[in-house]
């Protein structure tokens, strides 16, 4: 591995920071988010309303404890954090005309934290967290004037942190709203419930349009702000393989990557896909896309691709496959695969999987990749003050493995690696505290009781040693 490789770790603002109302912090979309658990969705509320719990309040409490927090990472030698600055600390309602400089000040102290102990900030713009008043107001990303309420929150943190960051990445999987049967994405990626009489298709395309010329203008402007920044896209990576070589199998297949990839493509090259545009017009599809957008979309292209990697998928349309029916995804076409574990939530492990899709991204686009999440959601054990997560480190140590067989055999550009949640956060489609993927142990639990305070687990000793030894040593 190259030797500024950046290792390191990855939190969003929503799910560890807490504070929710500090310094004049506004409400976002997470706000009204309730706790779920694996087989109770979590709840969207009509706005904050009394009885109801919600753990991204309190998050972790990040907000007051980052200090002993960072320094924790730099002892595991984090090269970056990547994190996300919570447009509502800035903005509080989205649509001000200045930004609230409370908001603003608590970024300057946390990267100069970070860059005191030589960690470098990652940041992603928008991780599930944009204004409630966006929704309520605008009917969030449906509305053309989000480009602008987003471009001008964008810009103002670019020109204030333009010499401590320089990676930075638009919008956290913007691909998850393809999932267009589960409210939580079109939720947390646009700020969109869908109604009755809705094309839920046609809404989600018009939406990331706005989306797509929003983050090639945050480009744009980027460079004008610093030449050196690196702003980059985050597909969510999910390989999807045929379960057999029934032709239909392998086109189904196909045509899942492809409606993934649909993303990456147009943020990478500029312009849409000629099978989408088919598509479009055989469904009569008509979308608010002008000139000017289409311009911005080319001269806005990103240097990098950010990808998360947890699991893959098996498709198949064979009717003796074994469904999943996955609640989380509404796939019917999604089926259980002989070959792969699955952890407690259902999500299949597969490194292979990560080394399979890093190259297929590479030949696809020859661009550089950031593996910026990979994880592992377990319920730890905690005993004593100690937790052993020999499971998370395998299946880090596995997965760790086959990156650096992507980079060292395939010859992929893969420019950095941070593991998700390496504090335990609350888990984004749960809402839990037990789902937890940390290298440090917090203590508070699915109803948000407990001391907050920190432990190290077995992980975190490991992942040191990864690191020191640049992924050269690894047990
Ligand atoms: C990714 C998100 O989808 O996966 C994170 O970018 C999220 O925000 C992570 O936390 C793991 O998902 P979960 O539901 O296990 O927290």
């Amino acid at each position: 591995m190259k030797t500024d490789f950046l290792w390191g770790g990855a939190i969003a603002a929503h799910q560890v920071e807490g504070a929710w109302q500090t310094d004049g912090k506004g409400i976002s979309i997470a706000d009204v988010m309730t706790a779920g658990t694996k087989n109770q969705a979590r709840k969207i509320t009509d706005g904050v309303l009394p009885g109801e719990y919600y753990p991204n309040h309190e998050g972790i409490d990040f907000h007051g404890r980052y200090k002993e927090d960072v320094k924790m990472f730099a002892e595991m030698g984090f090269k970056c954090l990547r994190t996300s600055i919570a447009w509502t600390r800035i903005f509080p309602n989205g649509d001000e005309a200045e930004p609230n400089e409370a908001g603003l000040q608590f970024y300057d102290d946390l990267f100069d934290e970070l860059l005191r102990h030589d960690i470098e900030p990652v940041i992603t713009l928008a991780h599930f967290e944009m204004p409630y008043h966006l929704v309520k107001q605008y009917g969030g990303w449906r509305n053309r004037k989000m480009i602008d309420f987003f471009t001008t929150f964008a810009v103002t943190v670019m020109k204030r942190y333009k010499d401590k960051v320089k990676y930075w990445l638009t919008f956290n999987e913007i691909n998850n709203q393809r999932i267009l049967d589960n409210p939580l994405y079109s939720w947390t990626n646009s700020g969109i419930l869908y109604a009755e009489d809705d094309d839920k298709l046609e809404t989600m395309y018009q939406a990331a349009h706005y989306q797509f010329v929003a983050s090639a203008s945050i480009v744009i402007e980027g460079k004008k702000i610093n030449p050196d920044f690196q702003i980059g896209c985050v597909l969510a990576a999910t390989p999807n393989y045929p379960l057999t070589s029934d032709p239909e199998d392998i086109l189904l297949a196909q045509r899942e990557d492809d409606q993934q990839l649909f993303f990456t493509d147009v943020h990478v090259r500029g312009h849409y896909p000629k099978r989408f545009i088919k598509e479009w017009e055989r469904r009569g599809y008509h979308f608010d896309m002008t000139e000017a957008d289409v311009d911005i979309l080319k001269a806005g292209t990103v240097d990098y691709i950010g990808i998360t990697y947890y699991l893959s998928n098996t498709v198949s349309v064979r009717p003796e496959a074994e469904r999943l029916n996955d609640e989380l995804l509404g796939n019917e076409t999604i089926v259980a695969n002989p070959y792969v574990e699955s952890t407690e939530w259902g999500w299949s492990i597969d490194p292979i999987g990560l080394r399979y899709y890093l190259n297929l991204l590479n030949n696809r686009y020859e661009l550089p990749i950031f593996i910026v999440e990979n994880g592992f959601g377990y319920a730890d054990r905690f005993e004593d003050g100690r937790v052993h997560d020999q499971e998370r480190i395998e299946y880090l140590n596995q997965h760790i493995t086959q990156m650096k067989l992507a980079v060292e055999v395939d010859g992929v550009d893969v420019i950095g690696y941070t593991v998700w949640g390496c504090i335990d956060p609350i888990s984004f489609t749960t809402g839990e505290m037990k789902k937890r993927y940390g290298f440090i142990y917090v203590d508070r639990d699915n109803d948000g009781k407990g001391t907050l305070n920190r432990y190290r687990k077995d992980s975190f000793e490991w992942y040191r040693h990864v690191v020191r030894t640049n992924g050269k040593s690894l047990r």
